[in-house]
C-alpha cells in the first residue's frame, strides 16, 4: 500500500467518522448539534434547530466563542466547514442572535465583514479562521445548533403556564358545575313556584266557593224573611177579616133593626160588603 494511501485512510478513519449530523457536549457542557454534509439555507438550519428544541448558535462572548472552536478544532481535526450560526441582520443595519434577540456585543467579522445594507444578512463563520461573514440567506451551508438554557427555561415556562392553565380549567370547571346546581336549585325554586301558585289558586277558587255559598245562605235569609213578612200579612189579612166578621154581624144586626124598618139602601150597601168579603177569603 502506497504510503500516502495509507496515512490518507489513516486520518480518514480518525477525522472522517460521524460528520454527519451530529450532538457535541462543550467543556461547559453546553450540547451542541453540528451539521457538516447536510446544507440548507439559514432559515432551513434554524429550523432544523428548533426541532432539537435548539437554536443556531449564538456566539455573544469571548469564553463561549472559545469553548466552541476548542470542540470543533478537535471534532473535525482543523477541517471545520463553513457554517451558518444564529446571527442574522436587522433592517437597521445591527446584527442580533437569533435566540436572545438581543444585538451583538461581541463579534469576530473577518475585515470589511459585515456588508450591510444588501441582502447579505445571515451570519457565517468560516471553517479556517473561525471569522465571521454576512452572507446570502440563500446559500447553502452546513450549521451548528446550540442547546440553550433560554430555551429550556422557555420550554419550563410553558410547562408552568400549561400546568396553571390546567388548574384555571378545574376551577372553570368546579365554577360550571356550581353554575350547573344553581340552575339545578332555581329550577327546583320554580317548581316549587308552580306549585305555591296552583295551590294558590285553588285556594281562591275555594274562597269563591265558600263566598257562593254565603251567597246561597244570605239569599236563604231573605227568602225566609220574605215567607215571615207573608205568614204576617196574612195574619193582618185575617185579623181583618174577623173585624170584618165582627163589622158585618154588627151589620146584620142592623140590618135586622133597618128589614125591620124597610131600608133598601141598607141591602144594597150589605151586598157590596159582602162580595167584598168573599174575595178577601179566595186571595187567602
Ligand atoms: C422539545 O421540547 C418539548 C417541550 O419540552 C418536548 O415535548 C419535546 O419532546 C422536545 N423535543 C425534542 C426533540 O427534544
Ligand atoms: C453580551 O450579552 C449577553 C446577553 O446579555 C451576555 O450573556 C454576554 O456576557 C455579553 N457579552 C459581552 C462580551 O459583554
Ligand atoms: C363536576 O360535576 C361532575 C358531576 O356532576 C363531576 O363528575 C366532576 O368531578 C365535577 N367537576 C369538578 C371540577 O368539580
Ligand atoms: C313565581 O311565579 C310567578 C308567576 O308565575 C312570578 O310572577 C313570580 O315572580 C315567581 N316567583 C319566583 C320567586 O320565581
Amino acid at each position: 500500500m502506497n504510503r500516502v494511501v495509507f496515512y490518507g485512510l489513516v486520518v480518514l478513519l480518525i477525522c472522517g467518522q460521524g460528520y454527519a449530523g451530529k450532538f457535541y457536549t462543550t467543556q461547559d457542557r453546553t450540547k451542541l448539534y453540528i451539521e457538516r454534509d447536510q446544507k440548507l439555507n439559514w432559515y432551513e438550519a434554524q429550523s432544523q434547530c428548533a426541532m432539537r428544541n435548539m437554536s443556531l448558535i449564538t456566539l455573544d462572548s469571548v469564553k463561549k466563542f472559545k469553548q466552541f472552536t476548542r470542540l470543533s478544532d478537535n471534532e473535525f481535526c482543523y477541517n471545520f466547514p463553513d457554517s451558518w450560526i444564529g446571527g442574522h441582520g436587522k433592517r437597521d443595519g445591527t446584527y442580533a442572535w437569533i435566540s436572545t434577540g438581543y444585538n451583538f456585543n461581541f463579534t469576530q467579522w473577518e475585515r470589511y465583514q459585515p456588508i450591510t445594507g444588501g441582502e447579505r444578512k445571515c451570519v457565517l463563520i468560516l471553517g479556517n479562521t473561525y471569522e465571521w461573514v454576512s452572507e446570502f440567506c440563500s446559500e447553502l451551508r452546513g450549521f451548528v445548533c446550540e442547546s440553550l438554557p433560554i430555551l429550556w427555561e422557555t420550554s419550563r415556562a410553558m410547562d408552568k403556564l400549561k400546568s396553571s392553565l390546567e388548574t384555571q380549567k378545574q376551577e372553570v370547571d368546579s365554577f360550571s358545575n356550581l353554575t350547573k346546581v344553581l340552575q339545578m336549585k332555581d329550577k327546583e325554586i320554580e317548581e316549587l313556584n308552580n306549585t305555591y301558585e296552583s295551590n294558590r289558586k285553588k285556594l281562591i277558587e275555594f274562597e269563591c266557593k265558600k263566598e257562593s255559598y254565603k251567597c246561597t245562605e244570605e239569599k236563604i235569609r231573605n227568602t225566609e224573611t220574605e215567607i215571615d213578612g207573608i205568614q204576617n200579612s196574612n195574619k193582618d189579612q185575617r185579623r181583618l177579616l174577623q173585624a170584618m166578621d165582627m163589622e158585618l154581624d154588627k151589620l146584620r144586626k142592623e140590618l135586622e133593626l133597618e128589614k125591620k124598618t124597610g131600608n133598601k139602601e141598607f141591602d144594597e150597601i150589605m151586598a157590596f160588603v159582602k162580595e167584598a168579603l168573599e174575595k178577601q177569603k179566595h186571595l187567602l
